[in-house]
């Protein structure tokens, strides 16, 4: 089970994080892990300078985009982006 938290703070969701759920659920999807994740956000994690944030396992993820999404979740689950 993978762990994806992506910060719902209003500095994160409208720099990105918007788009950013869009592609993460997009690419669980067509790779099959929708029932492999969980999936949430999270209120303001303290690093909005760096947003927008997701934290993946653990580790926070900085200024993601919709483009970076499916490297950062491939290598999550051990797969090719
Ligand atoms: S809004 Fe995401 S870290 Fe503050």
């Amino acid at each position: 089970m993978v762990k994806v938290t992506i910060c719902m703070g209003s500095s994160c969701f409208s720099r990105g994080n918007n788009r950013n759920l869009d592609a993460v659920r997009a690419w669980l999807t067509v790779h099959g892990h929708t029932a492999d994740v969980e999936l949430k956000g999270c209120r303001c994690g303290g690093k909005c300078g760096e947003g927008p944030n997701i934290w993946i396992d653990g580790v926070c993820h900085s200024e993601v985009t919709p483009q970076s999404v499916p490297e950062l979740l491939a290598a999550a689950f051990g797969e090719e982006a």
